[in-house]
């Protein structure tokens, strides 16, 4: 039994040992342009599929469905997101063609299927270990809700809203 022990306490230090000599070797792939691995891929999707389904908020929206939240929610995406998620053109920037995990241009992959507590969720929080920055600590709650309604909405905005939506600029970076 002794044995036993000694032998799985010499296998654990040898995997923490070649695990420390992997990173410190700069063996751990650093670089952003290559496709993330299968196995990075599937730890990634599902921790935040198994996240999500814990703490993304299950109600309704508390912003009200009108112009008013909705033009707001253009806004507020056109000043911060646009640069990554594209406008309606759905034209990728230099810097989302750059990212290392793609960010959708959602104009073309929309969210709208998702829950809105879900995409609140991904906004306030952020995406670890990807370009999603959390807005936590610089848009309101308010503001947050609001880009979940935009998004939710996008496909069929009222006129308003979708006037709005078409004169955000295209991000696609001039060559
Ligand atoms: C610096 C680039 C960047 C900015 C700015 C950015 N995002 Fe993201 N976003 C990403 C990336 C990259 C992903 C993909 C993450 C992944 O692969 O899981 C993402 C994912 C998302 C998703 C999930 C998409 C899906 O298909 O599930 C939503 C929703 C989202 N972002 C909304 C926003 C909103 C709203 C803003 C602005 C308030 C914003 N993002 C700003 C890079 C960005």
């Amino acid at each position: 039994m002794k044995q036993f022990l000694a032998g799985i306490a010499a296998a654990g230090i040898a995997a923490l040992v070649g695990a420390y000599a992997f990173v410190v070797l700069g063996l751990m792939p650093a670089n952003a342009d290559a496709p993330p691995p299968a196995l990075e891929r599937w730890a990634a999707h599902k921790s935040l599929h198994a996240t999500l389904a814990r703490e993304a908020p299950k109600g309704p929206n508390p912003v009200a469905l009108n112009d008013e939240n909705l033009i707001a929610g253009v806004k507020l995406y056109a000043a911060n997101c646009a640069i990554c998620h594209g406008a309606a053109d759905a034209a990728a920037s230099n810097i989302a063609l750059g990212l290392y995990q793609k960010p959708p241009q959602l104009a073309k992959d929309d969210v709208t299927d998702d829950p809105e507590g879900v995409t609140y969720w991904k906004v306030y929080h952020g995406i670890r270990m990807t370009g999603m920055p959390s807005f936590s600590k610089t848009l309101t709650e308010t503001q947050v809700w609001q880009l979940a309604l935009f998004l939710k909405h996008m496909t069929g905005l009222p006129p308003a809203a979708k006037k709005a939506w078409l004169a955000v600029p295209s991000q696609k970076t001039p060559s």
